[in-house]
């Protein structure tokens, strides 16, 4: 079959197994050509099929050695269509751990289950023994709670108030103006439920139970904070309610492995575009000036550099920098004063007519189209492929 993208709003519905793999592959020879780090050896991470979890399990083989089981909700190929770039992914990374001698084993299904906490944990027995880090990236729009079976949905939205600010299609470049009305209350704790710290605790408590923590454990999540221009949305918005609670959730973790003389963290990381930020309204207009500006400055950063940072923050020195709340901050760069003055004033110039001028647009479609595996200079799209991958080597 000849795979093409097919771009549906912020989603696309296709994704191309060997450009998920170029993708994959770019990722860990950026690894391999960085320095090699002394840390964990055996790391799980929930939430490792995209964006920054991805990118944290490809630095943790190939740059810390490790060990690495991977948790992820994906799709396979079936009847014609395509597999979620997801699954190629993880098919790409694991061919290639085990190829350099590591040992990656993956398991598909919904990690806020029960069956999947306890299947993952029959694994981690199994092929690892007890792990030294665990990093939970999962981003969801829903979860169904383990123990009451009822779906909860998260939302993006603003808190009190309307929101107004500008947007950008990416698709037809077209800035325009939108406003958003605020969450209910209920609403507001339903994307605490989805995306705060609960389900992170609950992985913690069930690696305790089955003792399959190491001595210095060390577990991470992802949080984001961001600028004056994204906060009604983003920090001061439902999502950001969330992330209070999984930054709250990490100082609980913390007290909790002591007893292994252990350590939470949130990791504060840079924006970027995944499958989940390309769904936030306004998000990706501030993107795409922030791409341009940190280009212009030398600062620019993907998912990979970042997982690159991040481990050299965590186990490079005799302590971890973190902020006063304890939070790492990969997002220092994106958030200095020269590089935010730089975005707003761009963004209160921003329209239509000069949005590839003011913006990296270019950049942001690019970075779209290689999270589905196009784009990709090296892959002839041209080219009849197998979208059922073979996933037995
Ligand atoms: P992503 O959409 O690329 O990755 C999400 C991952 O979660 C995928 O591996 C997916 O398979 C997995 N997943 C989703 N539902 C699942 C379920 N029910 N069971 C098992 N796995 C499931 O997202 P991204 O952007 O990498 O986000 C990861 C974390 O990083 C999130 O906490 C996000 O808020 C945070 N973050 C993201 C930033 C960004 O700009 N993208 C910036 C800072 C933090």
């Amino acid at each position: 079959m000849i795979i093409k993208p097919k771009i549906r709003g912020f989603i696309c519905t296709t994704a191309h197994p060997a450009g998920c793999a170029a993708h994959v592959n770019r990722q860990i020879n950026y690894i391999k050509e960085s320095t090699s780090i002394q840390g964990a050896k055996k790391v799980l991470v929930i939430g490792a099929s995209t964006g920054y979890g991805l990118a944290s399990r490809i630095a943790a083989s190939f740059g810390l050695g490790a060990d690495t089981i991977g948790v992820s909700y994906e799709r396979p190929a079936s009847e014609g269509r395509t597999a979620s770039a997801g699954w190629y992914n993880t098919v790409a990374f694991e061919r290639a751990a085990r190829a350099a001698g590591y040992i990656a084993e993956s398991i598909n299904g919904d990690a806020f289950s029960h069956e999947i906490k306890q299947e993952t944990l029959k694994l981690v027995k199994e092929k690892l023994g007890k792990v030294d880090l665990i990093v939970y990236s999962v981003a969801s729009p829903r979860r169904t709670h383990p123990d009451t079976g009822e779906t909860f949905n998260s939302v993006l939205k603003p808190i009190g108030q309307s929101f107004s600010n500008k947007t950008v299609n990416t698709n037809t470049g077209v800035v325009s103006e939108i406003t958003l009305e605020p969450a209910t209350q209920e609403e507001i704790e339903n994307t605490i439920t989805v995306m705060g710290g609960e389900d992170w605790s609950l992985w913690l408590k069930a690696l305790e139970e089955a003792d399959l923590l190491a001595e210095g454990v060390t577990t991470l999540a992802y949080s984001y904070i961001g600028p004056e221009i994204t906060e009604a949305i983003y920090r001061k918005g439902t999502i950001g309610q969330a992330k209070n609670d999984l930054e709250a959730t990490a100082h609980t973790l913390t007290k909790q492995l002591e007893r292994y003389h252990g350590k939470a963290y949130v990791s504060v990381n840079k924006a970027l575009v995944t499958q989940s930020s390309s769904a936030i309204p306004v998000v990706p207009l501030y993107i795409s000036l922030l791409f341009k500006v940190m280009k212009e400055k030398g600062l620019h950063e993907g998912c990979i550099e970042q997982a690159q940072r991040l481990f050299e923050t965590l186990y490079s020195g005799s302590t971890v920098e973190t902020d006063e709340e304890g939070r790492i901050r990969l997002d220092n760069w994106e958030m200095r004063d020269d590089v935010q003055q730089a975005v707003k004033a761009a963004w209160s110039e921003i329209t239509t007519e000069n949005v590839s001028e003011l913006g990296d647009l270019e950049q942001y479609r690019l970075d779209f189209l290689q999270l589905f595996g196009f784009g990709f200079d090296e892959i002839d799209y041209e080219l009849d492929v197998n979208p059922e991958v073979d996933t037995t080597l």
